[in-house]
């Protein structure tokens, strides 16, 4: 049995409109779980439900084997970071994180430690004293992070935390909140939209789509071996090989079979250029044209029109020798374990 349990969850709006769908997790405890998925598949829907702010239609909530949907919002010891930074402009850094444990009758010396120890763990300690205002939007987030953890709460929530900052300071912060949830080892459920943000942050991904969940698993397992071909494509880019002879021929020659419905697909950086003819044992190879180059300095993507469809091949650590002309011809090879199957309804069914 996990630390929190979500069992079930149902959630709908209006009279039809189902914004969670059967929804089913377990977050162990000290784990970084992360929800992923498109704008409105009901992330913030299940991590409201989660805090209390709204009541599932059906479902189970249990936390470390408590149910949990019959305890009020502010009686649940959750801790919650948002996207917006919601300080309080008039209160101080201190004030504003002592803000959270008024409620809870605590003596003011231990208030004085506790929000220190807050602040120290977010790199805020020399800051007690200012006022947001005089801060950045990577400072004001770690207020409200420091907000959330003084509570000691038994789980923190964060809905897109980082949204609102822009790229570089996007991935400092995140490295600094996985380093300080580790530190403070508290279950942690975080929302993203970002891919890669929440491949570098998690200990497991939830990937849900449209109120359901497509796959939990480690970012390795997500990326490396998507369940779905949904989620092949929400996380990493996917190359779907267009039916046909061409197809089905380098098919046949990898020794891979699936039933007629099913699609296949490969991801741009298991492909490779070859020189014409230089195909190793077991790989196939499609004859192209380039119809765009791309150069990105680490990687340079290379679009090429064949007869199986439109393929991009990611090659990585491009030197000036991997630019390619468009209209030139070009080999593109497919190593045998590349391709991944998936039948009609979207599920994996091979490769
Ligand atoms: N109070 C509400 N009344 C009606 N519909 C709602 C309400 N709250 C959410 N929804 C709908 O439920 C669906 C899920 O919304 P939710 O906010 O959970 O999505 P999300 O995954 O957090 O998306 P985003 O990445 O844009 O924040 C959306 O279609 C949304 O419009
Ligand atoms: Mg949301």
């Amino acid at each position: 049995m996990g630390y929190l349990e979500v069992r079930n969850a149902t959630k709908q709006f209006g009279a039809s409109f189902l914004a969670l769908n059967g929804v089913s997790v377990a977050v162990e405890r000290g784990e970084f779980f992360t929800l992923l998925g498109p704008s409105g598949c009901g992330k913030t829907t299940l991590l409201r439900s989660i805090a209390g702010f709204n009541d599932l239609t059906s479902g189970e909530i249990t936390l470390d084997g408590s149910n949990l949907r019959i305890v009020p919002p502010h009686q649940r010891d959750i801790g919650m970071v948002f996207q917006d930074y919601a300080v309080f402009p008039h209160l101080s850094v201190f004030d504003n994180v002592a803000f959270g444990l008024k409620p809870r009758k605590v003596p003011a010396a231990e208030i004085k430690t506790r929000v220190t120890q807050a602040l120290d763990a977010v790199r805020l300690g020399a800051m007690a004293d200012r006022l947001p205002a005089a801060m950045s939007g990577g400072q004001q987030q770690r207020i409200g992070l420091a907000r959330a953890m003084v509570i000691n709460p038994r789980l923190l929530l964060m809905d897109e935390p980082l949204s609102n900052l822009d790229a570089k300071l996007r991935i400092e912060l995140r490295e600094e909140i996985r380093d300080i949830q580790k530190q403070v080892n508290i279950a942690t459920i975080y929302v993203t939209h970002d891919q890669e943000e929440a491949l570098a942050i998690s200990d497991r991904i939830c990937v849900m789509n449209a109120g359901r969940i497509e796959q939990v698993g480690t970012p390795q397992e997500i990326y490396g071996n998507p369940q779905t071909r949904f989620v092949a494509e929400f996380v990493g880019t996917l190359n779907v090989f267009q039916p046909g002879a061409a197809r089905d021929g380098m098919l046949n020659q990898l020794g891979l079979a699936a039933p007629d419905d099913a699609s296949w697909a490969v991801r741009p950086e298991r492909l490779d250029l070859v020189a014409q003819g230089s195909a190793p044992a077991g790989a196939a190879v499609l004859e192209g044209r380039v119809s765009k180059f791309t150069y990105l300095g680490r990687e340079a993507h290379v679009q090429v029109e064949t007869p199986a469809g439109l393929i991009v091949v990611q090659l990585a650590n491009p030197g000036m020798a991997a630019t390619r002309a468009v209209g030139e011809v070009v080999c593109v090879l497919v190593p045998r374990d590349a391709p991944m199957a998936f039948g009609a309804d979207g599920a994996r069914i091979g490769g």
